[in-house]
């Protein structure tokens, strides 16, 4: 199949297919354990010539089961170009060091993943870039917000644990009126669910860790793209000037790993997404909640948005119990939901995000992330839904 072909096919068919290797006519790409790569004369001339990901010169600077996985990303984000990296921390470090220089700006909504937050909030300004963080789903305190050296929008297309969905044109549109780069973490989503290039964002963020590996086996990022803004090669210069100059290369195992996870993305994720509704409908109505936050619930703030522009509403979903100090107890109770760090993988997993992974931010800024002591985050996984009911109503009957 060339690549005219390929590019007619619908999603589900990207996802699985990629073509035999050469050499064998495998139909599943070798792994390529290598850091190191013998040169001959042509070679070295090569490289001396500035050839690149072309020819392969030592791990760090690219390994062949590197690129077959940037290559299935592409295919699944409609991307022109794809960087793999070593998390989904590497892709938002390569990126943000990538695009910014000291003095730039970036506007951010007030919730992010609690890593990403901290570094915009603290790490960052050790390098004299500077943060504004806003509700990005009111495009007036986004326009407010944005400063003469504004070089950055950043949102999670679904906000870790916030579920907040900020509509990506109106955004898109200001950002680029203003030559301002639109960076999307799409981990919550997953491409099966959001492809925020085909709605104009320059650069979509991975945790691949998450849904698209779906096995909970291996830690990988990507960054994608597909934009007018920035230069065709822009991930090319990354590459080699902030990835493999700040030693973040993907393994080629989990590289290998994350290639095999995409072919089954769609099926899994779209289990995953009915599951999560089905949890939600149910603990909307659940006497020991106060309040469910899931993009496809008719009460969800932004639920018109994520209609608009997401196919389905995703495997996250958060809720709050009303005695919020007996989260952990609910958690710790349950026997076939697992109580665990991470998300996206075939089994469920649960966590209570302000005492987990905020556990360092103020209450102040917990509560402007709309992050309540008692919400419990739940990633759906590929169990039978009425049996994760059952195990979480024992649990919260135990409250
Ligand atoms: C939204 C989001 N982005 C990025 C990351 C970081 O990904 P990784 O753990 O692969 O570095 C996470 C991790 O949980 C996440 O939830």
């Amino acid at each position: 199949m060339n690549e005219e072909q390929r590019k007619k096919l619908s999603f589900d068919s990207r996802a699985v297919y990629y073509p035999p290797e050469a050499a064998t006519q495998s139909l599943n790409a070798p792994i390529y354990m290598a850091s190191s790569f013998q040169y001959d004369a042509e070679i070295y001339q090569r490289v001396v010539d500035g050839e690149r990901k072309t020819v392969n010169i030592y791990g760090r600077c690219g390994n062949p089961s590197e690129y077959q996985f940037e290559e299935q990303m592409m295919q699944v984000h409609n991307a022109d170009a794809c960087l793999a990296t070593a998390s989904g921390m590497a892709a938002i470090t390569v990126a943000l060091f990538g695009l910014l220089k000291s003095g730039d700006h970036i506007v951010c909504d007030w919730t992010t993943y609690s890593s990403t937050h901290e570094m915009l909030d603290h790490r960052l300004t050790d390098y004299g870039i500077t943060t504004t963080f806003v509700d990005t789903a009111d495009v007036d305190a986004v326009a407010a917000a944005i400063q003469p050296n504004t070089k950055v929008l950043y949102v999670e297309t679904i906000a870790n644990p916030s579920m907040k969905v900020s509509a990506l044109p109106p955004l898109v549109e200001l950002a680029h009126s203003k030559d301002i780069v639109v960076v999307c973490d799409n981990t919550f989503a997953s491409p099966y669910v959001m492809r925020p290039l085909e709605w104009g964002v320059d650069l979509v963020l991975e945790s691949a860790t998450k849904f698209i590996g779906g096995h909970s086996d291996a830690i990988g990022g990507a960054i994608c793209m597909k934009s007018d803004l920035l230069p065709a090669d822009f991930l090319e210069q990354i590459r080699w000037n902030t990835m493999v100059k700040w030693g973040s290369p993907i393994s080629p195992f989990n590289a290998w790993l994350l290639l095999r996870g995409i072919q089954t993305l769609h099926v899994r994720v779209e289990r995953a997404c009915q599951t999560a509704m089905t949890l939600a409908k149910h603990f909307e109505s659940h006497p020991k909640v106060n309040r469910v936050w899931y993009p496809g619930l008719e009460s969800h703030p932004q639920h018109e948005v994520a209609l608009a522009q997401m196919p389905k509403f995703g495997g996250m979903l958060t809720f709050e119990v009303k005695d919020g100090a007996s989260a952990v107890k609910v958690l710790d109770s349950l026997k076939l939901a697992t109580f665990a760090a991470s998300l996206g993988g075939v089994r469920t997993t649960t966590q209570v995000p302000a005492t987990m992974a905020f556990l360092d931010i103020p209450e102040e800024q917990l509560n402007k992330m709309n992050i309540a002591q008692g919400m419990i985050r739940v990633s759906a996984g590929l169990e039978d839904a009425q049996d994760l009911i059952a195990d979480f109503d024992a649990a919260l009957a135990g409250i």
